[in-house]
């Protein structure tokens, strides 16, 4: 039997786990085993993330979008992004936590890369940080300081804008080749862990395979060391536009909607709140307060 058929859907209780590291992400690219990653901006949704047992949470700047309500990324700052890693960073038991540096947060300079990387471990409670595009000396500097970085390939949405939209990279031999140099610069320069985005599944898969570290994937085929999908597209609460990549899991849009319906229906009908909702009096205080013709009136309503 396969080590993936011993695989079980429920995950050990949180407090029987251990926590993930850079270690057994390492090791689960050696035995085959694909990491899972979900994106989680808030307290509630990294404790149910970290309690589902995935394996990375990422404080997406994608926040911009699903959270925050904007067509793009580019207006998220760091202080919106710590804000949202301390949130998760409060829920989150034993996930590895990584910040997603925006845009402008390292471009400029690596001295400003270094100070925003610090940030995200000093203030936002994460174990590393992820960077779009091939910014090898941006990379290097900040793993000399002693943070963990993924780099992000292939669709970079923070350059949506220079790639002519939400395009899929890498189509042709030439493309491919080009991602695949950046990548092994990138894995020479000391990333830790490379993210493919809106890839076809053969151009990924050859550059999972050539480089040493853990490749993932969003929409970038089955051939890579796991998956990320951005938690809003997953359970049905993001409304702009659906990839074809994503599958989702559930419609919690259309529950909420309902259970909004629902509410707004009882309180107007008076079918909410009822007696399993309301505080009771002190029954001789109550008495008490019968004896008094002031308040007799609205007590015996
Ligand atoms: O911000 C994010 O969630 C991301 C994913 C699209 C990979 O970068």
């Amino acid at each position: 039997m396969s080590s993936k058929q011993n695989l079980k859907r429920e995950p050990k209780p949180i407090e029987e786990r251990i926590a993930t590291s850079i270690v057994t992400l390492r090791n689960k690219k050696k035995k085959g085993i694909s990491a899972v990653i979900v994106t989680a901006y808030t307290y509630p949704e990294a404790l149910l993330a970290d309690q589902a047992g995935v394996d990375i949470i990422l404080v997406g700047d994608s926040l911009g979008m699903t959270t925050q309500g904007y067509k793009s990324t580019i207006a998220v700052t760091m202080d919106d992004m710590i804000s949202h890693c301390r949130g998760v960073w409060r829920a989150n038991q034993k996930s590895f936590q990584i910040g997603d540096m925006p845009f402008m947060s390292y471009q400029e300079s690596s001295k400003l890369a270094i100070r925003n990387a610090g940030r995200f471990l000093k203030e936002g409670g994460c174990d590393a940080v992820k960077i779009e595009g091939a910014m090898i000396d941006r990379v290097k500097a900040i793993v000399d300081s002693g943070i963990i970085v993924m780099s992000h390939l292939g669709l970079t949405p923070q350059s949506r804008a220079a790639l002519g939209g939400y395009r899929v990279q890498g189509k042709s031999m030439d493309a491919t080749e080009k991602i695949l140099n950046d990548a092994l610069k990138l894995q020479d320069a000391g990333c830790s862990f490379l993210l493919l985005e809106a890839m076809p599944k053969e151009s990924a898969a050859i550059i999972a395979n050539e480089l040493s570290i853990p490749v993932y994937g969003v929409g970038a085929g089955d051939q890579v060391d796991g998956q990320l999908v951005i938690l809003h597209d997953l359970i049905g609460m993001f409304f702009d536009f659906k990839s074809k990549f994503v599958k989702r899991y559930c419609d919690a849009g259309e529950m909420i909607l309902e259970a909004l319906k629902d509410y707004a229906y009882e309180v107007r009908t008076g079918k909410f709140p009822t007696k399993e909702n309301f505080y009771e009096m002190n029954e001789d205080e109550l008495e008490v307060m019968l004896q008094d013709p002031k308040w007799k009136y609205i007590l015996e309503k």
